[in-house]
């Protein structure tokens, strides 16, 4: 009987198995060590352990290592393609304001982007605190409401003169008519979205067979403003395909017609999307993709005998996608007909992880502990009581693996979401109420002291009743 018992255990299909032979395991940012999960180096378990699920952790040093790596592939690609433009590299705020994010962003030479009249306060306070000079470039996306349009006014008053506020209309220009000092200005192109869209049209922007006329009669001979830039950003982000590569096309041609009337534009601003690793089989050859960028815009110039512009990025959920993850205890399992095994979790999807039930966005998900069970397929459910909270197909797989534990276990089973970074406190409006009342979970920081060691700390509690009582009037 033994052999046969020990060959039983070698054909056992442990969850390790599956990963092991479906990916490249362990990758950037993800290891096992005594079977259970480390993210970028930091035991989840020990984590659980000092601070209880459901948290939300932001892990800072990823941040940096983002931002370095994409600098280095510009820097790389301009030098390779004598490629006479600079790179500048911003952070586009909306995707994470919280201080601790742009602290650490601001650390390794990055710009800033602003989508409404709130980020302005957010510039003044970063400036107040020595954070950001004003020779920091600030790019200003968005629609221009009258608070906004006042506040970038004052920007520009008070001195700080790498201030450059991108026209999402023909109408904004004239918004600016009570500028004391002349305003650096750029142009959206209005890109055409993907085929299987509602509209055509991105909304933002202005259409590409207008823009020259307009640059002419409008802008040319106006002392209010000054053009520096123009910018396109393609919806579906940095693609390597037919459509994002033919956007990309008439955006350089559009530049190159508007440059040959304009000398002084010196800047092309591609927008963000940047893609990120949204699952383990994820594969984007990022560097590539940047000496395309680089290379066809010489190319394009060089041949129409125009000047190379410096690039810009506002690259938001690439700088801090990655730094974020969610995790979460299995309360419960639960087998609702033959073949559908539900895992409870102790929060909301929905609340926790908005893009997943709003846009259907994939997130990695990995188990923390439990590796070496075999491997079920499931349904992850939240506590909320709207059905649609659930999660249940990855990426690559259109279905979701974890492993198979007996509830009465007497560990339970712990599960991550990975790279939750971007969008997800703003667009489940952190701290605010809640589907169900469900609270926000706690939330920690996490960082890297001078020796290597890594440092946590809670930056908010767990929502308490009074927080929610009290924003809705009791
Ligand atoms: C103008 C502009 N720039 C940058 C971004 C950031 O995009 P991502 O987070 O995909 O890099 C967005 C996202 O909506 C945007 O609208």
């Amino acid at each position: 009987m033994r052999p046969f018992l020990s060959r039983e255990k070698e054909m056992k299909n442990t969850y390790f198995n599956l990963i092991d032979q479906t990916y490249y395991f362990p990758q950037e940012g993800f290891d096992l060590e005594d079977g259970s999960l480390f993210f970028n180096g930091v035991s989840l378990k020990y984590l659980i352990e000092e601070y209880g699920t459901p948290f939300k952790l932001t892990y800072l040093p990823r941040i940096g290592a983002q931002i370095k790596k994409a600098q280095n592939w510009f820097n790389k690609a301009i030098k390779a393609n004598r490629y006479k433009g600079k790179y500048y590299y911003c952070y586009c705020t909306k995707c994470c304001h919280f201080q601790h994010v742009l602290t650490e962003a601001l650390k390794h030479d990055v710009h800033i982007e602003t989508s409404s009249s709130f980020d302005i306060d957010l510039i003044l306070k970063l400036h107040q605190e020595g954070k950001i000079n004003k020779t920091h470039l600030l790019i200003h996306n968005g629609y221009k409401t009258a608070d906004y349009i006042r506040k970038i006014l004052l920007l520009n008053e008070l001195g700080f003169k790498n201030s450059i506020t991108v026209l999402d209309s023909m109408a904004e220009l004239d918004k600016y008519h009570s500028a004391k000092n002349p305003v650096k200005i750029g142009i959206r192109m209005a890109t055409d979205l993907q085929p299987q869209s509602d509209y055509y049209t991105s909304r933002l922007g202005i259409r590409p067979s207008k823009i020259l006329d307009f640059y002419k009669n409008k802008i040319a001979d106006n002392p209010k403003v000054q053009l520096k830039m123009m910018h396109f950003f393609v919806d579906s982000g940095i693609k390597d395909n037919l459509y994002y590569w033919g956007e990309f096309q008439k955006a350089i041609k559009k530049f190159v017609e508007l440059k040959k009337v304009c000398p002084e534009m010196k800047a092309l601003n591609l927008g963000g999307g940047f893609p990120i690793r949204n699952n383990l089989g994820f594969e984007y050859d990022h560097k590539y993709i940047v000496n395309e960028i680089v290379q066809n815009i010489k190319e394009a110039c060089d041949n129409e005998g125009v000047e190379e512009p410096d690039l810009f990025t506002e690259f938001g959920k690439y700088t801090v996608g990655e730094s974020g993850a969610v995790i979460f205890e299995v309360l419960e399992h639960k087998k609702q007909n033959d073949t559908e095994n539900w895992y409870i979790i102790n929060n909301s999807l929905m609340n926790t992880i908005p893009d997943a039930w709003s846009i259907l966005e994939k997130f990695i998900l990995l188990p923390i502990n439990h590796w070496d069970k075999e491997y079920q397929r499931v349904n992850i459910g939240g506590i909320s009581c709207d059905h649609s909270d659930y999660y249940n197909s990855e990426e690559l797989n259109q279905q979701v693996f974890l492993p198979k534990v007996d509830s009465k276990s007497k560990e339970p089973l712990y599960v991550g979401f990975f790279h939750t970074g971007a969008y997800q406190d703003s667009i489940s409006g952190y701290g605010g109420i809640k589907h169900c009342l469900i609270p926000s979970p706690k939330h920690i920081v996490i960082d890297r002291d001078k020796t290597g060691n890594f440092v946590s700390k809670v930056f908010r509690e767990q929502q308490e009743p009074e927080d929610m009582l009290r924003i809705l009037g009791y």
